[in-house]
């Protein structure tokens, strides 16, 4: 990378660039108006911390633990499918980069990777996310690769019942398989660095997934995942899981005290706040804002990780401030691969945690145990917003 990026807008501008729009939409985009994912920003930005001086932080620390792993920071990276686009070394380089830096990386149903792949890389950093598929005995053979692998931790995908229109996809024709526009042809052949990355890299596959014993093809992943979206889930297939899975246990999608309470009945050990990054339904609140009510509900019976918007890392300071365990990030890694590959990934996390730990200096904490409700300012002139610091 020519310089050195300064935060993840940086990051955000070199992915760009360096991507067809058809595929710097897809990462982007959200669902129908993309109210809920400027929400899941805005009330970010409108959550304040209090700021305290002469409180020696000279002795700093941004180690945590999460779920029974020891990170170097509060931070890990959500499940997103079809990284490949992005770039060929995609979740191998995102998983590679994240144990490096002490994090987890969730390996995506979607992935184009497979999970064993990925764990190679990373192994005791990966997680791994599950999906409820129409043809159960996918999903079982998904959890038996994990078991096979060594991952302690399944992530249950929670909101991918049905999915939301994404206009911008759309537009560019970007179902399954692709059928681009004119312009957009134009466009993909204007970035012949992607276009010879993606030609010569990694196939466009499902990587967990096999037909007649190989991964998925492109050509074939629209009709599969057609054929398989599972509306018909419910929470008795999380109690089944959990039964048969003896390690840690998360659901992610969750965004109301009622289902936060579900899920802990259910046996998990992690709650997961996310909506998706705004991708899935658009006529919801932000997660920072559904976070508190979460954070009552599960009342310390599980352990609780919220992603949603996350650019600053003082962002984690809000959320733990807020009650989470552990804070999640999708784009920032993403924009760092399109960007860089493993490296800009590496970069990602160098600034997320350097803003986090000098947001947290300027708070008077010197742990992120040290980041309770009394960090957050309780007022702010935007009044209208104080409804999300309670
Ligand atoms: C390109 C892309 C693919 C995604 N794929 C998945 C997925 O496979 N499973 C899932 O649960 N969430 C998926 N998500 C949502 C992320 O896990 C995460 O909730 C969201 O990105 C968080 O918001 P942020 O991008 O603002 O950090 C995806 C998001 C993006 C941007």
């Amino acid at each position: 990378m020519s310089t050195t990026p300064r935060n993840i807008e940086d990051l955000y501008g070199r992915a760009r660039r360096r991507l067809p729009a058809m595929v710097a939409d897809f990462l982007d985009g959200g669902a129908l108006d993309e109210l809920t994912l400027r929400r899941n920003r805005d009330d970010l930005d409108a959550t304040l911390l209090a700021q305290r001086v002469l409180a020696d932080i000279s002795t700093r620390s941004t180690a945590t633990t999460l779920l029974g792993t020891g990170l170097s920071v509060p931070l890990i990276v959500s499940p997103m499918g079809l990284l490949t686009l992005l770039h060929p070394d995609a979740d191998v380089a995102i998983a590679r980069a994240s144990a490096e830096a002490g994090s987890i990386f969730i390996h995506s149903p979607w992935s184009g990777c497979s999970l064993r792949d990925v764990v190679a890389v990373a192994p005791g950093r990966v997680w791994a996310q599950i999906a409820f598929w129409k043809a159960a005995h996918e999903t079982e053979q998904h959890i038996e690769q994990a078991r096979a692998a060594g991952v302690d931790t399944l992530v249950i995908a929670g909101d991918v019942g049905i999915s939301s229109k994404r206009e911008r996809d759309m537009r560019h024709g970007t179902a399954m398989p692709p059928r681009p526009p004119f312009r957009d042809v134009v466009d993909v052949a204007l970035h012949p660095g992607w276009l010879w990355r993606f030609a010569t890299g990694r196939p466009l596959t499902l990587g967990s997934y096999l037909i007649d014993g190989r991964a998925i093809r492109m050509s074939e992943i629209g009709d599969w995942l057609h054929g398989n979206e599972n509306p018909a889930a419910t929470w008795a297939d999380v109690e089944a899981v959990r039964r048969s899975w003896p390690g840690k246990l998360v659901v992610k999608g969750i965004m109301s005290p009622a289902d936060a309470r579900r899920a802990v009945d259910a046996g998990v050990d992690g709650v997961f706040v996310s909506n998706h990054g705004g991708r899935q339904f658009d006529d919801q609140q932000s997660t920072i804002s559904a976070l508190p009510g979460v954070v009552d509900a599960v009342d310390g019976r599980a352990e609780i990780i919220v992603d949603g918007g996350v650019r600053r890392g003082s962002d984690i300071a809000k959320a733990l401030a807020l009650g989470a365990h552990g804070v999640s990030a999708g784009r920032p890694f993403a924009y760092g691969l399109a960007a860089a590959g493993g490296q800009g990934v590496r970069h990602a996390f160098e600034i997320l945690t350097g803003e986090f730990s000098t947001a947290m200096g300027m708070v008077g904490a010197s742990s992120p145990a040290d980041l309770t409700r009394d960090v957050l300012a309780v007022e702010s002139p935007s009044s209208d917003r104080s409804a999300v610091v309670r």
